[in-house]
């Protein structure tokens, strides 16, 4: 099943998820549907909350971002806890499926420890490095209720102020399914 993905100024995205019990939700059926929403936007990464689930769960698939480091590198995500956060600060220009043509510089450090279950309940401990832990932080920050243009400086944020409000009202180039806050339909 395809998701209209959840744009800009929706209140599920300012939100903390809450925790996933696994005996309330086919958890692997929704990871899925996940995975075929996020590849027909062409994303490597979507966030429960983009799909307008309030729920600790999202879904990586790098492999298109054509690394050597990043093939093979699809998982899902639940339940997920940042333990730590290490290494150099580093820039990249990033981009969000809820934020249809706007990219901006994020600093990230390079190294992240993880725990998290995945799709079958299963408990893992893991570290990550370079743009493997960058998109891991991008999506985890989804289920914490931040968007990467929070980091973006106060000026660049008013500068963007209509663009974004636009996105909310449907005026966006997006080429995938949407739904906007600001409008009642999704298109
Ligand atoms: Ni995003």
């Amino acid at each position: 099943m395809i998701y209209p993905i959840v744009a800009y100024g929706d209140t599920v995205l300012k939100k903390k998820a809450s925790a996933i019990d696994f005996s309330q939700l086919d958890v692997p059926k929704l990871a899925a549907d996940m995975f075929e929403t996020m590849y027909l936007a062409h994303g490597v990464g979507l966030a429960a909350p983009q799909i307008g689930k309030s729920i600790r769960l999202f879904v990586v698939d790098a492999e298109a971002m054509d690394e050597e480091k990043l093939k093979g590198f699809k998982k899902v995500f639940v339940n997920a806890e940042m333990i730590a956060e290490t290494g150099e600060l580093w820039p990249y220009e990033e981009g969000c499926l809820s934020i249809p043509g706007i990219r901006g510089e994020v600093m990230r450090h390079n190294t992240i420890r993880i725990k998290y279950q995945d799709e079958n309940g299963q408990q893992h401990e893991d570290t990550f490095d370079g743009m493997a832990a960058r998109v891991i932080q991008h999506e985890y920050d989804h289920i914490e209720g931040k968007l990467f243009t929070d980091y973006f400086s106060p000026l660049r944020k008013r500068l963007l102020k209509a663009k974004l409000t636009n996105i909310s009202k449907g005026i966006a180039d997006n080429e995938y399914k949407m739904s906007f806050p600001l409008l009642s339909k999704a298109r």
